[in-house]
């Protein structure tokens, strides 16, 4: 079958999502969601360091993509990022762990950024405390050397496809191991499958945390244009199932009806597909640490892209409320030493090429425009 023909349905974190389908003419090209995809090929194109850098910066993940970063830029070469304090997944990420190491994540590429325009970027963390801004930037023309890893940045996805039932090959291995720590052998890979795959049954079958994923969806075109954010369901077949009725909120909320079946069907395939996973841990959890641990995980995004190597987090057994705490204690007893928190988990292995995921404009994501 032509891969940028293929017409599947994928599964995240929060339920079903639109495939991966590559726009491909046709039917397919009305159904794209273009405005909502041109932060991609705008990013670098403000005439504007600090605008520039922020541009790329904002192609970061984070959790249910939810871009919870705000920008503001302060006199002539600062920057100061917020977190939009609506921007949060209550029912999952109670503690904010998550949406912090997103912050991690937009950070990362923001130095990365600046460095590879030839600037230095000197951050300062929670400079007010923990309830003010999360960082503020000085931008500063140092001749600052480019980071290999920058150059990847518009090739980064989160792979949420069945990997190749092949091992990760050894220079990949020897890559990848600088930015994370790999697990590879069929036990452990077998323990994390069974891990990942219960920790999504809770999550689906909690009426509350399943709730939370399903009003983040975006349904169609129109709606991922409205609000280029959350769980984006498109492309021609899912609005086809969308125009019939089969695909709709109300479907995916009831756990008798065919959508919600299948969409669970796809997710276990999708977890059963994995042959190693990458791990990131933190001696404490304090923002800092989770700071960190985004600014690790961007990397190991970046190189892995680099590498034609596809990746995808896998959050739920790390999440913090009541019905995962038996998962979230198992994937500290297999993953953890006693006393570290691991802050990201996530599949590796080799996927298919998949669609950029919406961003909102730069602009949207400005304090003062
Ligand atoms: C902290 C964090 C946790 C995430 N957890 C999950 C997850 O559990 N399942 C999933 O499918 N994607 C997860 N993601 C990936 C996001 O859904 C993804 O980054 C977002 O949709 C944007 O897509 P992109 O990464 O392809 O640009 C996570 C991302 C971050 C930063």
């Amino acid at each position: 079958m032509n891969p940028s023909r293929r017409k599947t349905l994928a599964l995240i974190g929060g339920g079903l999502v639109a495939a991966a389908a590559l726009p491909a003419g046709g039917f397919l090209a009305t159904r794209t969601p273009h405005d909502a995809l041109r932060p991609w090929a705008r990013a670098g194109g403000y005439g504007e360091p600090r605008r520039d850098a922020l541009s790329y910066a904002l192609l970061a993940p984070s959790p249910h993509n939810l871009q919870p970063w705000l920008a503001e830029l302060v006199g002539d070469d600062g920057v100061r990022l917020y977190r939009e304090p609506g921007r949060r997944l209550p029912e999952t990420d109670p503690q904010d762990r998550q949406i912090t190491i997103g912050m991690g994540c937009f950070i990362e590429l923001l130095v990365l950024a600046a460095g590879a325009a030839g600037h230095t970027a000197a951050l300062t963390l929670y400079p007010e405390g923990a309830d003010g801004p999360v960082a503020e930037l000085r931008f500063d023309a140092a001749d600052a050397a480019a980071d290999p890893l920058f150059a990847h940045v518009a090739e980064r996805r989160s792979c949420k496809e069945p990997f190749e039932d092949r091992a990760l090959a050894a220079q990949d291995r020897a890559a990848l191991a600088a930015h994370a720590r790999l697990v590879t052998g069929s036990g452990p890979v077998a323990a994390l499958r069974a891990l990942t795959s219960a920790a999504w049954e809770v999550e689906a079958g909690t009426a509350r945390t399943h709730r939370e994923s399903v009003d983040l969806m975006r349904f169609g075109r129109r709606e991922i244009e409205a609000a280029p954010d959350g769980i984006d369901l498109g492309g021609p077949m899912l609005e086809s199932l969308m125009r019939v009725g089969v695909l709709t909120r109300d479907t995916l909320l009831d756990p008798d009806s065919r959508a919600h079946a299948q969409s669970m069907e796809m997710y276990r395939e999708m977890l059963a597909a994995t042959r190693a996973y990458a791990v990131l841990t933190s001696p404490g959890n304090t923002r800092a640490d989770q700071i960190a641990a985004g600014r690790r995980w961007m990397r190991l995004d970046l190189a892995a892209a680099g590498r034609g190597v596809a990746l995808h987090p896998v959050s739920q057994c790390l999440q913090e409320y009541p019905e995962m705490s038996a998962h979230h204690a198992r994937a500290h007893d297999l993953l953890a030493a006693p006393g570290e928190t691991v802050q990201m988990l996530g599949r590796v292995g080799y996927g298919p090429r998949v669609a950029q995921s919406p961003r909102w404009a730069l602009e949207e994501r400005m304090l003062h425009g």
